[in-house]
């Protein structure tokens, strides 16, 4: 994918607020800080358009980016940050529900997940969610770069198992940092993009 053009849309938190058009929508799902923000950088070659952050719970509303005018990337708060309120992660869990489960334009959900760790059960949750709703279901495992790449099979082995993931090919280990498999990425998200201009 050639990127001319990449810019902030929306940000929101009520349905109300959406981008108002047809235009098709890739989402990122997953824990804070796991690197949504930078996965979606890195895919645009943007250095900061999507704000990132050291400290976990940086995105707190969803916000909107769209690319050469034709589709956007949405980023979603993270969930499981304990350092927030009660209140304050409902809140979230509600905007990130509603707009899941209500928005037209949604194409694919993407579950991003540290390739460090072990996902949790908030991540198999989503995940679980996220084929339920007829997703093909890509796991992004991000920080690859944080390993030895000798590493990279056993750690998305426990990706596997623990989301029980019957085709290897849907765990895609990546890095923002090193800018590793943005290719093999937009291989991924190209169609999904493409059969929606073509339906429209
Ligand atoms: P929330 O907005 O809190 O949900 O977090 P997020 O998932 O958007 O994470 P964000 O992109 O803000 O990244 C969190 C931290 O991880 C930042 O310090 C990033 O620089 C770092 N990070 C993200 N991706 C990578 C990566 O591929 N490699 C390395 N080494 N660091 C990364
Ligand atoms: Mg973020």
């Amino acid at each position: 994918m050639k990127i001319i053009k990449s810019d902030l849309h929306a940000i929101a938190a009520l349905p109300k607020q959406y981008p108002n058009d047809d235009l098709p929508e890739i989402a990122f799902a997953g824990r804070s800080n796991v690197g949504k923000s930078s996965f979606i950088n890195a895919m645009i070659n943007r250095a900061n358009l999507a704000r990132t952050s050291g400290k976990p719970g940086k995105t707190r509303t969803i916000n909107f980016y769209i690319i050469n005018d034709s589709f956007r990337f949405v980023d979603l708060p993270g969930y499981g940050y304990a350092q927030v309120s009660m209140e304050e992660r409902k809140k979230w869990a509600q905007f990130i529900d509603t707009y899941l489960t209500s928005r037209d334009n949604l194409r694919e959900v993407v579950l991003v997940v540290d390739m460090r760790h072990e996902p949790t059960s908030l991540d198999k949750m989503m995940y679980d969610w996220i084929k339920s709703f007829g997703y093909k279901g890509l796991v992004i495992a991000t920080k690859a770069d944080k390993i030895t790449k000798a590493n990279w099979q056993k750690n998305i082995k426990i990706i596997r198992e623990k989301l029980e993931i019957k085709d290897i090919n849907l765990i895609i280990p990546f890095s923002s940092e090193k800018k590793i498999n943005v290719d093999k990425v937009w291989k991924e998200f190209n169609p999904i993009i493409l059969e929606k201009t073509k339906d429209q």
